[in-house]
């Protein structure tokens, strides 16, 4: 579904991510770990279109790098940004609507009711502001609100950043039942632990380079991995 190719992200002298290529076939869901600063949100932002990178990025056979960001979104991808990012002032119904900003207005009312379907308790809050809502609420409407141009890949750059461990599993659980109804995950973490729980195939980022790869249960029995990523001696 989605083919990297020789990936580079450069800020001025900066090198960020060097030369990476991975692939999400749809359906899966894929997980890129890797420790701060190794580069996970600029390929991110890369295949979001935030950021003009350097290589080949292949959307359903469509060659999508350094395409404009609201065309991106449009072909199917859409990121939950890292640190959520909602906006604070505005209810959460307002919110959704921001996600859905290339819906007709018309298919708006079926959207918000499939989101607080997944999402109850986002319903009961429809019209409070955002900043009302906990840390792993938010993190929810951040989904909720990238679910409402429909997707068929769904990025979502670090969902467990400071977040307590129950909350985690319960945003995790989300993701997977996403995914069990269609929806192909391309998941950003330092968390390796629960990601590679949650994912089929994982890529281990080090400084802009992927050093590892395999299937997710594999990679948690991996000793290298254990020791650098799942804190253990
Ligand atoms: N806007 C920016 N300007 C300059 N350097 C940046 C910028 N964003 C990220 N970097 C640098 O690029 C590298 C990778 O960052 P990032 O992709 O955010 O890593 P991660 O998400 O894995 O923590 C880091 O060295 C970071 O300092
Ligand atoms: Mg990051």
């Amino acid at each position: 579904m989605l083919k990297v190719k020789d990936l580079n992200v450069y800020y001025g002298v900066i090198h960020a991510v060097k030369g990476i290529s991975f692939h999400v076939p749809e359906g899966k869901i894929v997980t890129l770990i890797g420790s701060n600063g190794a580069g996970k949100s600029s390929t991110l932002k890369a295949i979001s279109g935030l950021v003009k990178p350097k290589g080949s990025i292949v959307f359903l056979g469509n060659d999508i790098a350094r395409k404009p960001a609201h065309r991106i979104t449009n072909s199917g991808i859409s990121l939950v940004p890292e640190g959520r990012r909602v906006f604070v002032n505005l209810t959460i119904q307002e919110n959704l609507r921001m996600g859905g900003f290339n819906r007709k207005v018309s298919e708006l009312n079926e959207l918000y009711e499939q989101m607080y379907k997944l999402f109850p308790i986002l319903k009961e809050r429809a019209s409070q502001k955002a900043g009302t809502l906990s840390g792993g609420e938010q993190q929810m409407l951040a989904i909720a609100r990238a679910l409402m141009s429909e997707p068929s890949l769904l990025m979502l750059d670090e969902p467990s950043l400071g977040l307590a461990p129950k909350i985690v599993a319960e945003v995790f659980d989300i993701l997977k039942s996403l995914n069990k109804k269609g929806v192909t995950i391309l998941l950003v973490e330092q968390n390796a632990a629960q990601a590679l729980k949650l994912a089929d195939y994982a890529y281990v980022l080090e400084n802009g380079v992927i050093t590892l790869e395999d299937e997710a249960k594999a990679l948690l029995n991996n000793e290298q991995v254990r020791k650098t990523y799942l804190g253990e001696s």
